[in-house]
């Protein structure tokens, strides 16, 4: 059949069943992404003789004849379509994933529809911006200020791959298609806790297309983590490529890698698995009971699991002061325990790898991951390589929050290429993310706060368990860090932390935006908001009586060391911005008959991971007359491809369009942990930047001089230096350094800063549903130096609508017995556009001592109030207690019932 797509008459041949995106897909028509093969998440939209559609539900036959356009046949990045246009100007976009998407659908919209955005928007998600900066990009609203001379930081300065980005031309993980390339499917285990006995191959080896089954016989004999850290030791090695065991529902049992991805899926139909059945344990109360199912009962100390014997992943106990005695002694006390749900991170992109054996003969990984120096660092550990027979790089990446620092898709791509010697593929499918990669922690958090009737904070404990799931990667930490922050940022002189973190025969759990801090802060901001009300006081006053300050020791279960400490202090002004705005009455009217109520919650974070989070960077004047920053970080909407290349800009005195930025590249740069724990700015921006001042120190010691250049440029119409009293080209400059001109800087590490986030939200509860409607929310943060006004206010803005999403509806619900329900975004409810109101965005005037042009980091930090906010204002507006997330209308309604 003959098809027209973006203006070319194709002919075109699809199978049985094909759909439209896969069709195009195969036609190098990469702009058109995967986000879900449902219908749910609008990634894939194209234009059909005019229409939009999910080109994921269209039959591809159905296309014959018709006109068929993407958002490449929409504009280039050198002419863009005004849609694309408005999407640059507004910033509309963070990971970009679902921006070719977005733009297809406004590209159809008319004048009327721009007052129906929530219905005309419904079938586009997007999980990172919270829809603000898309509907300015719609109604034709500029965000971004135009390149000019001086300095670049502090400014609102665009994305260097938008236009790419808008087009649909920005290549994403599984944008590529080498020649020959295999496809590899899973066998997913069907039990929660089973032995395999034994795999019959036979059959599945004898269809045609299959071309290799792997089973736990060809797994390597090493125990690793998914989990990565700069530490490996961090996380316990409790997990092979392949085991024998199975621990959970969707755990792998075997591999096929096929010619396509229909032979290996059926080759995966065609294995014939024998079982033995396991005894399961699915709550941490039970897995913790003395005779319990063991999950890692075979493992011992080499494993670094607290204790197998106990189902134990780790422990954290510490106390200052006396808690006991200070709240015998207290005016008022509020105890209760608080619990917290699976939420699943739905970045857009999927988690895929494509390997191949390169020219030189090393294995290299093309893989959607936040920390590619580390996933080389394990593949090396596990297949026994050298780390320079290993190149692991990324393209874009297509969203992460936390789920990318783990080593999910790379390690069956990696055993797959070295068998076959062919490049493979592996790609979740978005069940995958729902039932097979690691989700956000189940914490439950016995609190007890007390308080003398002044107002005086005199007792605060916390006890928590989280729930691991079958792996325990990153459950350490995600306890550790959870129980930090969140008590360290109250003075107070008895503090007592208890925390265990238990392996069940759940779905694995691991990182998430926020990293453990956003389930204790839940829990800690709902009791001290009770405390408040117990004594009468206003929740702001009652914080700014009993926060710390600068000059206070930061304590949580401990005294923390010294290499965390104010760099700069915020929480003050982020107090006083918030309830200034929630004093002016902005926001919508509430609905006649509906409960009104008002609540804050505060919220601080370490700037930086602790024990050793770093990162190299290299600055080299290219011959061809540009500044090349080389950063292994990588970009997935963070936006710290931008931020660097404004401190670069800012530190060299040159323009940003005179940048060009290497990254991502285990080959092509210099070792970077990756990006995690918002490191992006202030770890590998310190890179950055001091490989920056390296260079302008460089060619001042050539006799030129960067600074003071810039006035005479205007007349020449080029980028120079002052050299020998004339105005030269960075060419010249390159010359006289003898035809290399690189510089290097590192991070340096520690000391850590503190930033500060304080959310506040006005809403309305219909009594007779428990639905909630926010008529205002607004957020204060603190984040140093803001680099990039839209950007920073972008991460804001997405941080609260992610953590509105899973304080009010999301939830992965299981069946109790290990099995996942809600494996769909259907099922599961990410925010929609009229989900998430426009969020008020406030910044402190901070200067950090520690951070590059005094910035700290805001990636994970505004999530972390938005959940005890909602429950405060909850509280405040129908005067019940919800002591658990989501906060869901009927959970609200049965509370007011009772
Ligand atoms: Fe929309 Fe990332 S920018 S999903």
């Amino acid at each position: 059949m003959k098809v027209e797509i973006n203006g070319k008459s194709t002919q075109c041949s699809p199978r049985p069943g094909q759909c439209l995106r896969t069709l195009l897909r195969e036609h190098s028509h990469f702009e058109v992404k995967k986000g879900c093969d449902a219908g749910d998440c609008g990634a894939c939209s194209v234009l059909v003789d005019g229409q939009p559609v999910h080109s994921c539900m269209y039959p591809a036959f159905r296309a014959a004849g018709r006109e068929v356009v993407t958002v490449a046949g929409l504009g280039t990045p050198e002419d863009l379509h005004p849609v694309q246009r408005r999407f640059v100007e507004a910033g509309g976009f963070q990971c970009g994933f679902c921006t070719a998407g977005m733009v297809v659908t406004t590209s159809a919209l008319t004048e009327g529809d721009i007052d129906e955005l929530p219905q005309r928007l419904k079938g586009n998600l997007c999980r990172c911006t919270g829809y603000r900066s898309i509907e300015d990009a719609v109604r034709g609203v500029s965000n971004i200020e135009q390149p000019t001379d001086g300095a670049a930081s502090g400014r609102s300065l665009s994305a260097p791959a938008a236009a790419r980005i808008v087009t649909g031309t920005e290549p994403y993980t599984m944008d590529y298609a080498p020649t020959g390339l295999l496809h590899a499917s899973v066998l997913a285990s069907p039990h929660p806790h089973a032995r395999v006995l034994s795999i019959d191959t036979s059959v599945a080896e004898s269809l045609a297309g299959v071309r290799l089954v792997l089973t736990a016989a060809d797994s390597p004999d090493r125990a690793f983590s998914t989990a990565r850290h700069d530490q490996r030791a961090d996380d316990p090695d409790d997990t092979r490529v392949i085991d024998t065991v199975m621990r959970f529902k969707g755990q792998r049992v075997a591999v096929v890698v096929g010619e396509t991805l229909a032979a290996a899926e059926a080759g995966c139909r065609a294995l014939v698995v024998e079982y033995e059945e396991l005894p399961a344990v699915f709550d941490t109360e039970a897995a913790s009971r003395p005779g319990a199912p063991l999950l890692h009962g075979d493992k011992g100390p080499e494993s670094r699991i607290a204790d197998p014997s106990r189902n134990l992943v780790a422990e954290l106990h510490g106390a200052t002061g006396d808690v006991d005695a200070a709240i015998a002694e207290a005016d008022v006390v509020v105890s209760g325990r608080w619990r917290t749900q699976r939420v699943q991170h739905v970045h857009l992109e999927t988690h895929g790898t494509i390997g191949w054996i390169d020219d030189s003969g090393r294995l290299t990984l093309r893989t959607s991951t936040q920390v590619p120096f580390l996933v080389r660092d394990e593949i090396c550990e596990i297949f026994g390589l050298e780390r320079d027979r290993v190149r692991v790089f990324t393209a874009r990446v297509g969203g992460g929050f936390g789920g990318k620092q783990e080593l999910l898709t790379e390690d069956i791509v990696a055993l797959a290429v070295l068998r076959t010697g062919a490049p493979v593929q592996f790609e979740f499918s978005r069940t995958d993310e729902f039932t097979v990669a690691p989700c956000r922690h189940p914490f439950e958090v016995d609190v007890r706060v007390s308080a003398r009737s002044d107002g005086t904070l005199t007792a605060l404990s916390v006890d928590v368990v989280t729930d691991a799931g079958a792996y325990g990667n990153h459950s350490p930490g995600v306890m550790f860090h959870g129980c930090g922050e969140s008590v360290a940022v109250y003075r107070c002189a008895n503090k007592r932390v208890d925390a265990k973190s238990v392996y069940t025969n759940n779905i694995p759990s691991g990182a998430f935006r926020g990293y453990g801090l956003g389930q204790v802060i839940f829990a800690v901001e709902s009791a001290l908001d009770d405390l408040a009300r117990e004594l009468g006081m206003d929740p702001f006053e009652f914080r700014r009586r009993n926060v710390v300050v600068p000059g206070d020791p930061l304590v949580a279960a401990h005294v923390e060391g010294e290499d965390l400490m104010f760099g700069s202090y915020g929480l003050d002004q982020c107090l006083d911005l918030a309830q200034q705005a929630l004093r002016s009455g902005n926001g919508d009217p509430a609905p006649p008959g509906w409960k009104v109520g008002e609540g804050m919650a505060v919220a601080m974070i370490a700037t930086i991971p602790p024990r050793g989070h770093h990162a190299e960077a290299s600055i080299t004047i290219r011959s061809d007359g540009c500044y090349e920053i080389g950063v292994g970080t990588a970009e997935f909407g963070n936006g710290t491809t931008t931020v660097h290349t404004q401190i670069v800009a800012t530190e060299l005195g040159t323009s940003p369009d005179r940048i060009v930025v290497r990254q991502s590249d285990t080959d092509a740069t210099t070792y970077d942990t990756g990006a995690f724990g918002s490191a992006g700015t202030v770890v590998a921006g310190k890179a950055v930047y001091a490989a920056a001042r390296a260079m302008s120190d460089r060619v001042r010691a050539l006799g030129a001089d960067i600074t003071g250049y810039r006035d005479r440029l205007g007349q020449l119409g080029r980028e120079g230096v002052a050299y020998d009293d004339r105005i030269v080209s960075l060419k010249d400059i390159l010359v006289a350094a003898g035809g290399a001109l690189r510089t290097h800087g590192d991070s340096g590490g520690v000391p850590r800063s503190l930033a500060f986030n304080v959310q506040a939200f006005r809403v309305a509860v219909e009594p007779s549903t428990g639905t909630v409607r926010i008529l205002q929310s607004i957020q204060s943060a603190d984040a140093g130096t803001v680099m990039n006004p839209q950007q920073c206010r972008g991460q804001v803005e997405g941080g609260v609508a992610q953590g509105i999403g899973s304080a009010l509806y999301e939830e992965m619900r299981t069946d109790g017995a290990g099995t996942v329900i809600t494996d769909s975004i259907r099922s599961y409810h990410v925010p929609q556009f009229s989900d998430i109101p426009r969020t008020e965005v406030y910044f402190a005037d901070t200067y950090d001592q520690l951070g590059p042009f005094g910035a700290k980091s805001m990636s994970e930090s505004p999530y972390n109030p938005v959940a005890p906010a909602l429950a405060n204002a909850i509280r405040d507006a129908v005067g019940t207690r919800l002591y658990e997330l989501p906060l869901s209308s009927d959970r609200i309604w049965r509370s007011l019932g009772s």
